[in-house]
Formats: structure tokens, C-alpha cells, sequence
């Protein structure tokens, strides 16, 4: 079953032909990342604009390496509804819609968040291996979640932050450092893995660790920085990326444990971190759990994960009413039955 996927939800155009929800047959990604780098942030209007322009190349120049040669080839089409920009989704929504009515496929409604668990299902050798119950993770620019996910759209939600989101964090601490004006996590990562000598090891606080609960809160971090603003850039960027990841990774194994789960499933921007990679690592062999990172390319925002979260959940088919829905919370399980469409 081949499922063309479209994700527009912020600042990237992507669209992917994915076979049987594992096998990528082609992606094609354009961002405007670069024009976002000169605001210091997405300026939604923009990031609309430029979605405007890159939707019908980056739909074409997909097709084209998929070496599909007939829209009979295509089983489904999937489309993120949200959460995201809604300008931008509304560029990707009507145009998966256009090609739902024009090829006569149904049409698949996935939520981004969900999206974003289905990275590790991608070209991943091990997907065999993924069993429920799993605890997830999805560390994103947007959002950090917590969540038991009983089966394929069986979700509940363990926890969340209340302010920042974990990337979020991490793109504000680069601006403070002066390293990175937007996107900043893979720039400050580097630099903390440059620290030979950590002179604040402990100084800064573990959000809400040792909080009876699955919350986290990251945007005291950023504060608390300011406070050594005379300490080396390296030293600061490792004790920032090490509080956030303690909690992280503490909150998450906790989770295992009371759940007694059989997976780990890591997603989003963040799930790219080597540390907090390697740290999932080791407390998950201790546990005996099995643990799974989506291949660096489909933790940032691809169309890939939108096509096998719609493979997995492909007995729920949505209409053409389907609408951006700009705050969709991880429990708004989209893909779900809106109505039959034939
Ligand atoms: O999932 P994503 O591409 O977009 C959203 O849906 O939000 O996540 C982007 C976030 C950004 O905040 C970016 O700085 C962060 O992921 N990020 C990282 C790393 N790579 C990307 N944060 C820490 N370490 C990284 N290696
Ligand atoms: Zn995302």
C-alpha cells in the first residue's frame, strides 16, 4: 500500500510516497528556515508564502523519484491538520485535498504529534520490535509530551510542560548565548560537547525532578543562565544541555517503571540529541526495555512519519471538511472517523 503524504505545519514543505507505512520510497523537503534565520523566529505570514510557492515542485519533484508513474500506484493520501501554523497548513490541506478529489483516493487526517511517534517506524530494521505498551517521548520546538501509547491510537497523556517546550528552551538559551538566532539546539549541542572542563556542573536547577509527577518546566533554565553570564559559552551550553536532559531522561524512565512498558519511542526535533540519545541507552538496558530514535532525518518535520502514522491508522478516513486545526493537543487522536468518503 502506497500512502503520498503532505506536511506543511511551519516552516518546511515536505511531501513523501511511503510503502506500507515502513518503506520510504521518496521524500522531498524545501524550508524556509533560512528566511526565519533573519527574524529570529518564524514569521508565520512568511512561512505561508513560501509553502504558497513550494507545494506543487516539491509534490512533483516527490512523485518524480518515487518512480511512480500512475496515480493508480497511490493508495491514500495523508495530510498533518495540526497543531501548526495555520496559514501553512491550510496551503497543504487544500492541496492534499485537490489531490484526493482528482485521483479518488481517500484522504487521511494526521496529527502532527502523532506524526512525530511514527519516526521510528520509518526505515527502521527493527520495527518488528516496536511492542505496546510504549512510552513515549516527543521532545519538538513546540512541544514536549509525555504519553503511554497502549497500541496504535491508544494514547494517554502522562505529562507535558507548562511553558517552554524542551526546543524550545534549547533555541532560546543559543539566542542568550549569542550562538544561534534561530534553531539553536544542534548549534548548542555542538558547543557543549566541546566543554572539557564543566565549572558549573550542578549549578543550574533540574526543573521539577524530583515532582511527583510527569510535568516538566524549562523556561527558568534560560533565566537561571543569566546568572553566570561571566562563565565560558562551552561550560554553560554543557550544564544546560545536561539539566534539561536529566530531567528528560528521569521523567521517562520513571514512566517505564510504573507502566511497566515494553518500548521506549522517542520523537521530534530534540530526539536528534547524541546525549540524550545515548543517556536513553544506558537506562534502557538497565531496564531491559527496548528503545527506539526515528533516523536523524525524520526527527525534524517530514512528511515520511505523516504517511506510516496514516498507514497505521488507515481504517480511519476523513472527509473533505477537514480543517487546519492550529492547537490540536497529542489526545485529539487524529487521524479519526470524520465521515466516509468515497
Ligand atoms: O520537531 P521539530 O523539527 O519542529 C517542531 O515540530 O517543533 O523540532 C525542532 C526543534 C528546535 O527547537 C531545534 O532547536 C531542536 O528541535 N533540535 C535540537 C537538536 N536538533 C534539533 N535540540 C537539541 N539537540 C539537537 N541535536
Ligand atoms: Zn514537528
Amino acid at each position: 500500500m502506497n500512502i503520498l503524504a503532505i506536511e506543511t505545519s511551519c516552516d518546511e514543505t515536505s511531501c513523501s510516497i511511503v510503502k506500507d507505512g515502513v518503506h520510504e520510497l521518496s521524500t522531498t523537503t524545501a524550508t524556509s528556515a533560512e528566511m526565519h534565520e533573519l527574524t529570529g523566529g518564524v514569521v508565520p505570514e512568511v512561512a505561508a508564502r513560501k509553502q504558497v510557492e513550494s507545494i506543487v515542485p516539491v509534490i512533483e519533484d516527490c512523485i518524480k523519484k518515487s518512480n511512480i508513474t500512475a496515480p493508480e500506484e497511490i493508495d491514500a493520501i495523508a495530510i498533518t491538520c495540526g497543531p501548526g501554523l495555520i496559514g501553512s497548513l491550510i496551503v497543504g490541506i487544500e492541496a492534499a485535498k485537490a489531490l484526493s478529489l482528482v485521483w479518488k483516493k481517500p484522504l487521511i487526517a494526521v496529527n502532527h504529534l502523532v506524526g512525530h511517534i511514527y519516526g521510528s517506524f520509518i526505515n527502521n530494521p527493527r520495527v518488528e520490535e516496536i511492542k505496546f505498551p510504549a512510552v513515549v517521548l516527543i521532545v519538538s520546538g513546540g512541544h514536549t509530551d509525555l504519553i503511554l501509547m497502549k497500541d496504535h491510537m491508544h494514547f494517554e497523556f502522562l505529562g507535558g510542560t507548562l511553558d517552554d517546550a524542551a526546543g524550545e528552551a534549547f533555541d532560546k538559551v543559543a539566542r542568550v548565548l549569542g550562538i544561534s538566532k534561530y534553531l539553536g539546539g544542534v548549534v548548542l549541542s555542538k558547543l557543549a560537547s566541546t566543554c572539557t572542563h564543566n565549572s558549573l556542573v550542578g549549578k543550574l536547577p533540574r526543573p521539577m525532578l524530583d515532582r511527583d509527577n510527569y510535568d516538566f518546566s524549562f523556561s527558568g533554565l534560560k533565566t537561571a543562565i543569566r546568572n553566570y553570564s561571566d562563565s565560558d559559552n562551552a561550560a554553560l551550553a554543557c550544564e544546560f544541555e545536561n539539566a534539561v536532559i536529566d530531567v528528560l531522561v528521569a521523567k521517562t524512565i520513571r514512566a517505564a517503571k510504573e507502566y511497566q512498558v515494553s518500548s521506549i519511542i522517542l520523537g521530534g526535533g530534540v530526539s536528534a540529541n547524541t546525549q540524550l540519545r545515548a543517556r536513553i541507552d544506558v537506562e534502557a538496558a538497565v531496564l531491559g526495555v527496548n528503545n527506539f530514535y526515528p533516523d536523524i532525518k525524520y526527527c525534524g518535520d517530514s512528511a515520511a512519519y505523516i504517511a506510516s502514522a496514516a498507514f497505521f491508522n488507515r481504517c480511519y478516513v476523513s472527509g473533505f471538511d477537514v480543517q487546519p486545526q492550529p492547537s490540536l493537543s497529542i489526545m485529539d487522536t487524529y487521524p479519526k472517523v470524520i465521515h466516509s468518503h468515497k
